[in-house]
């Protein structure tokens, strides 16, 4: 079974409630937040208080991908605006951060993931992955959305799928033809902006996901 997380990134951010609505009517499953400090990524979005709105706004989960540095020292701020999952960056936490990190999670009912940015070697959240429910894949550089997939991507996620047996997400640049190649390689969560926000269809491009 295929999730799909549409990318709010995309989104007309001054008509937000009625961008969620309108995912959400399509079918949608998760909502993905991209939280970014204008240090781990080259861009500054939102913070917990838009994310505490989105909470009102939607019943669908929130997928809050948070790419900043020091992400421990936010985590409470984020929990308590109401996220349902979080992913943190490998780049950006030690292992024992990270340990922290899953134990102000547990027993929340709130998911843990980790993400690697296209660079960065699957050796490098191998001992991560016993502390997290998910592992999300950046198939771009992160920072922008409409950015093109990079298909390095595939092995990845390929090699990850054979020693992971949890939830595999991917993040950036999916659309019909890349989402089909994802699922293909193991992905079973599909993260996208562009695609489905910039579709005449909505609902026909979630489902074309699926
Ligand atoms: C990139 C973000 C992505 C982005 C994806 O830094 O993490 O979630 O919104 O956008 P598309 O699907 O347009 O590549
Ligand atoms: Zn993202």
């Amino acid at each position: 079974m295929v999730k799909v997380a549409p990318s709010i990134l995309s989104a007309d951010f001054s008509n937000l409630s009625a961008e969620l609505k309108k995912v959400e009517r399509a079918g949608a499953d998760l909502i993905h937040v991209d939280i970014m400090d204008g240090h781990f990524v080259p861009n500054i979005t939102i913070g917990p208080v838009v994310v505490k709105y989105m909470r009102k706004a939607t019943r669908l989960a929130l997928d809050v991908h948070l790419m900043i540095e020091n992400p421990l020292k936010y985590i409470d701020a984020f929990v308590n605006a109401g996220s349902d999952m979080i992913t943190v960056h490998i780049e950006a936490v030690s292992l024992k951060e990270l340990a922290s990190i899953a134990k102000r999670l547990k027993g929340k009912g709130i998911k843990l993931g980790i993400s690697l940015n296209p660079t960065t070697s699957l050796a490098r959240i191998k001992k991560a992955l016993p502390l997290v429910d998910f592992v999300l894949v950046m198939s771009v550089n992160p920072g922008f959305g409409g950015q093109a997939f990079i298909p390095s991507a595939l092995k990845k996620i390929r090699q990850l799928r054979a020693i992971f047996k949890k939830d595999i997400a991917v993040d950036g640049g999916i659309n019909r033809i890349t989402g089909r190649q994802v699922k293909e390689a193991g992905a079973n969560i599909l993260a996208a902006g562009s695609y489905i926000f910039g579709a005449k269809n909505t609902r026909k491009a979630i489902n074309s996901l699926r």
